[in-house]
């Protein structure tokens, strides 16, 4: 797959959502990253399948849903139905992952697992079959505009290494921190897909941004 840009609406204006989101897919937005927080698993609260439901109406690209809620499997089929294209579950979430992820598939859906930075990636050593996308978190979940975190560097590589020797088809994911100054350096550690909030939404014009952020990672 060529590497992606996923913009992450957190830091867009909700005021004007359904404009936000058709600007930067005309700047050229592969996925529309939506983070749904709940105050609990997280400490923020943002939107929920409604807003979700809404926003399908009107992008055209994929939503890709990341979960930081407890008790994810509760509302899994609240956003099947409101159209989620990939879901992200995190395993510090839910003590039944598998049950989780392979609801998501049945639905329809892209199955992700979200790890935490300090999260081990031996939490994905049962449930390689189960998943089609890896996110790892490159800051701790709750908020838009932090830095990515250094450590995170050997994490995605050996994430990396490992999904060559088991299956090349999931794709790995980074969240957090990401920016036009890091990129490029963090696609060759061989991401597949990049999110990034308030360096696209705190930048405009979005063009510009993810021109500069595309032409980066096409290494
Ligand atoms: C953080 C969210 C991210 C966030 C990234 O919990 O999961 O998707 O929007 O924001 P930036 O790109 O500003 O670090
Ligand atoms: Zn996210």
């Amino acid at each position: 797959m060529n590497k992606k840009i996923a913009p992450s609406i957190l830091s867009a204006n909700f005021a004007k959502l359904g404009e936000e989101i058709s600007s930067v897919e005309k700047a050229g937005a592969d996925f529309i990253h939506v983070d749904v927080m709940d105050g609990h698993f997280v400490p923020n609260i943002t939107i929920g399948p409604p807003v979700v439901k809404s926003i399908k109406k009107v992008a055209t690209k994929p939503l890709d849903v990341h979960l930081m809620i407890q008790n994810p499997e509760k509302y899994i089929p609240d956003f099947l139905d409101a159209g989620a294209d990939i879901i992200s579950v995190h395993p510090e979430s839910t003590p039944h992952i598998q049950r989780a992820l392979s609801m998501i598939r049945k639905g329809g859906a892209k199955a992700a697992v979200a790890l935490n930075p300090a999260t081990p990636l031996y939490a994905l050593d049962h449930i390689w079959d189960d998943i089609d996308m890896v996110l790892l978190m490159t800051v701790n979940p709750g908020f838009g505009g932090q830095s990515f975190i250094p450590e995170m560097v050997n994490k995605i590589q050996t994430l990396r290494k490992k999904i060559d020797r088991t299956n090349e088809k999931i794709w790995i994911e980074i969240d957090g921190g990401v920016n036009v100054d890091n990129i490029g350096q963090l696609a060759s550690y061989g991401v597949d897909i990049f999110v990034a909030g308030s360096a696209i939404f705190g930048a405009p014009p979005y063009s510009d941004v993810i021109a500069t952020m595309k032409k980066k990672i096409s290494i």
